[in-house]
């Protein structure tokens, strides 16, 4: 979840993009777009999109703010913390913008600009774009106002047009592992939760939508596609067939397509995990066995007051029988510790449900209150050295099963999936099935092939290991 700038590269297929209008002749020129991200892979996946609707107007990635003509935050604010970096990072463009006597355009884009847009432009005058997470396929004409107007711009709507719609194919290369968003919003309304106001009501992109831009990222090289949503299981697009396909239904149209060698998807909710998803992860050999899959707390009585909808026991059904399906399945999960009233024991059955379930990997947060949640109305708040003092032994059990599942591969031989060169010269980094990064010497040509490769170390974050293939190649 930490904010990385991401790197675009240059847009040479822009003259082919038919969609997007060019406002005028000055904008054909070479522009430096400078776009940081925060929050989740579905910001990442913005981010990149944007890139692709400003490409047309001659808009190229930059490595850095300065000299910039346009800078985009893409935001977060999940936590506090989050939205604090935003305000941090906004005082850093200032003088760069100064030093450009003004010319550089700064647009805020992403949830804090849906959530918190009048205060951003009170508090930063010199912003001049704030969009939010569904009107990002506007920028270039919100751009272009920019340009003209002087004084800031906003456009928080959630308009009746989705954004998808009006966005041109993706012109940056994509990686081996590439992001693709087909479902958006949520209605669960979870207590402590923004995302429901900041993303909107849930929406699914229709199954030939999905697959068309399936078919355009492998094409131009993906091999692994990693679908997304704030609720991707509760994905329910319309299908080419007239009826409504469930999440298992279009992973297995996807897991079909020649080329594409892996399939994921993130974040579940346990509530829409159905019988056709486990079965998919039980028949589906593209989809790897690895589930992030948030539980939030092992309380019922703390799940209730989150607006969870369901119980431990629930919970510990669903993963049963995903491991039916899938023996080797690893799991990961989100925890908020300092629920306003988690008592003690509360905690104490969350360390016990993760005991009991053993992750792979696993996120966990102190609460933090959102303005404009149920939750932060409410009583009980937990004083904040003993929240603290929770969310770091639960992290200490976290780390300490993280590690068991890492070293528990050293022996094994995994396919993995190679990505890019590593630190090292002859290195690539991959990943294991189980969403392990694992790192070993091989020839570049086996990036974006899965190569068995024997694991002989791990650490906490990742695993090394030496190709099996290299050694028979060598006997040869
Ligand atoms: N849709 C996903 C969660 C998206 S937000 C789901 O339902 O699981 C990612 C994670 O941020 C959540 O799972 C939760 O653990 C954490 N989170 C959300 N709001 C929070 C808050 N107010 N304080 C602390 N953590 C929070
Ligand atoms: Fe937030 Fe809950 Fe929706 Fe997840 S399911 S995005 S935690 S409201
Ligand atoms: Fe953050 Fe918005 Fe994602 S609040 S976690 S960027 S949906």
């Amino acid at each position: 979840m930490s904010g990385a700038a991401i790197s675009l590269a240059a847009a040479s297929a822009a003259a082919e993009i038919a969609n997007p209008p060019l406002p005028d002749r000055t904008d054909r020129v070479t522009k430096k777009l400078y776009i940081k991200t925060y929050g989740c892979q579905m910001n990442v996946y913005d981010s990149s999109r944007m890139a692709d609707v400003l490409a047309p107007l001659g808009f190229v990635a930059a490595e850095s703010p300065d000299g910039a003509d346009l800078v985009i935050l893409n935001t977060c604010h999940i936590r506090e913390k989050a939205e604090d970096k935003v305000f941090s990072d906004l005082g850093r463009l200032k003088p760069l913008k100064q030093a450009q006597d003004g010319r550089m355009i700064i647009a805020v884009a992403g949830c804090v600009a849906q959530a918190e847009g009048a205060e951003i432009m009170r508090r930063a005058p010199y912003v001049d774009i704030v969009l939010g997470p569904q009107t990002y396929h506007r920028l270039p004409e919100l751009v272009a106002r920019a340009a003209r107007a002087g004084g800031a711009v906003l456009d928080t709507e959630f308009p009746a047009e989705t954004k998808f719609d009006f966005l041109p194919e993706t012109s940056t290369k994509p990686g081996i592992s590439a992001f693709l968003s087909v479902q958006e919003g949520c209605d669960k309304f979870c207590t402590f939760c923004v995302v429901p106001y900041t993303r909107g009501a849930e929406f699914s992109r229709p199954a030939e939508a999905v697959l068309a831009e399936a078919r355009h990222l492998v094409a131009a090289g993906a091999r692994e596609l990693v679908l997304l949503g704030q609720n991707v299981n509760a994905y329910h697009g319309a299908g080419p067939d007239g009826g409504s396909w469930s999440l298992a239904r279009l992973l297995e149209a996807l897991a079909a397509l020649p080329g594409l060698t892996r399939l994921r998807y993130t974040t579940s909710h346990p509530l829409d995990v159905d019988e056709d998803l486990i079965r998919a992860h039980g028949e589906l050999p593209e989809l790897m066995p690895f589930l992030h899959l948030p539980v939030q707390s092992g309380s019922d009585r703390v799940l209730a007051e989150m607006n969870r909808r369901h119980s431990v026991d629930d919970y510990r059904r669903i993963v049963d029988r995903l491991r039916e399906a899938r023996p080797d399945l690893a799991l990961s999960s989100d925890f908020i510790v300092g629920f306003p009233g988690e008592s003690d024991a509360d905690f104490r059955a969350t360390l016990r449900l993760v005991a009991e379930i053993g992750y792979a990997s696993a996120f966990s947060f102190r609460y933090s209150p959102r303005p404009g949640t149920p939750a932060a109305l409410m009583d009980g708040v937990v004083p904040e050295a003993a929240a603290q003092a929770r969310l770091l032994e639960l992290q200490e059990l976290l780390e300490t099963q993280q590690r068991r599942a890492n070293a528990a591969q050293i022996g094994r031989v995994l396919p993995v999936l190679f990505e890019k060169t590593g630190r090292h010269d002859g290195q690539l980094i991959g990943r294991s099935p189980y969403q392990q990064g694992v790192h070993a010497a091989a020839p570049d040509r086996l990036i974006g092939t899965v190569a068995p490769v024997r694991i002989l170390d791990a650490t906490l974050n990742s695993l090394a290991g030496e190709l099996v293939e290299t050694r028979r190649d060598q006997a040869a």
